[in-house]
């Protein structure tokens, strides 16, 4: 009892919120930010087709869910009422929580969170949705705001998944920690806490348990299928490690194998030479048509 009291007084009002990248992933974002937390969402893409398709996505996804009688046309409408999109960072001046979702790139996204830290009202709390960059040290890109800066981790798809897995940098004040718990609670979803460390929890055990799926391609201990039925029937997960692999990337799976490889600087996170070799060869799964299986 006293223990709730007391988070509900660390923990501060968010009203409207930012959105920056309207990719998959801060698409989603806005989404549940929107129709699940009633939230005033803005999302700011520098690309004006990234924000079409964003804003397209968003209409048909609330269309099905009307489809599917989960909401009324007028709460349709309110949706889309409280989600708007832009190409200008400088809208988000009155926003009291800003997420980054855009490439995978520190010096992108320095530039990114230098220009909102500019922006965005004193006690903003700034966010950014990275699977694999150290939080603290994109909490240095704004150092004066570096209480107030934190990683929200959302799976894809945003909307689907029940789980945020949320950050603290190393000085991520409790304060900012509780207002984006209770922020992700509102948006219904679940949350866990992890430490600034490389991978955090959800990446540091999936992607090693892909890697070590593509290890067993590699030494032929059984082909696609027979390693995604294995691990899809028995341990009752929705997609087999490969055809995951594939959903996420491999570029993105490599990546964030190197990253943890590099960083922990243990042989046991070397990353498996047939991922290499696909990724070289342009197999990235889904998204060019062929991975692990073939999309076209
Ligand atoms: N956006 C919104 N909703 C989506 C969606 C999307 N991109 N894709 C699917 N859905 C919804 C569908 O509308 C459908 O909704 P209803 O059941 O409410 O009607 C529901 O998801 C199921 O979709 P489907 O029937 O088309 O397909 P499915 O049953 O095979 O489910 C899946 C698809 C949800 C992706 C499921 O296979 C799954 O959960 N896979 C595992 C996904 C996963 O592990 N994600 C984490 C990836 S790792 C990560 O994100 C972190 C990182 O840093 C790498």
């Amino acid at each position: 009892m006293l223990t709730s009291l007391v988070t509900r007084n660390f923990s501060k009002k968010i009203k409207k919120i930012g959105v920056v990248g309207a990719g998959q992933m801060g698409t989603g974002i806005a989404i549940v930010g929107a129709k699940v937390a009633g939230l005033e969402v803005k999302c700011v893409d520098l690309n004006e087709s990234a924000l079409e398709n964003s804003n397209k996505f968003v209409k048909n996804w609330l269309e099905k869910e009307e489809g599917k009688g989960r909401l009324t046309a007028d709460e349709k409408y309110d949706v889309l009422n409280k989600m708007s999109f832009s190409t200008r960072l400088e809208e988000l001046d009155q926003t009291d929580f800003v997420v980054e979702a855009i490439i995978e790139n520190f010096d992108i996204k320095k530039s990114i969170f230098e220009k909102l830290d500019k922006i965005v009202p004193e006690d903003a709390i700034l966010a950014s949705n990275t699977s694999s960059l150290s939080i603290t040290k994109l909490a240095s890109t704004v150092p004066e705001r570096a209480d107030k800066f934190i990683g929200m981790h959302f799976m894809n798809p945003v909307p689907v998944m029940k789980l945020v897995e949320v950050i603290k940098g190393l000085q991520t004040s409790p304060e900012t920690l509780q207002t984006v718990l209770d922020m992700a609670k509102s948006m219904n979803k679940i949350t866990s806490t992890a430490r600034d460390i490389p991978g955090f929890i959800a990446n540091r055990i999936l992607i090693p348990y892909i890697n070590e799926a593509v290890f067993a391609l590699y030494e032929g201990i059984g082909t696609v299928e027979d390693i995604d039925i294995t691990m899809k029937y028995g341990t009752n997960v929705p997609m087999g490690p490969l055809t995951l692999a594939d959903f996420i990337g491999l570029d993105t799976v490599l990546y964030i194998q190197q990253i943890l490889h590099t960083e922990l600087g243990d042989s046991k996170y070397r990353p498996c030479p047939l991922l290499v070799n696909y990724v070289q060869a342009g197999y990235l799964g889904r998204k060019s048509g062929k991975g692990f299986y073939d999309y076209t």
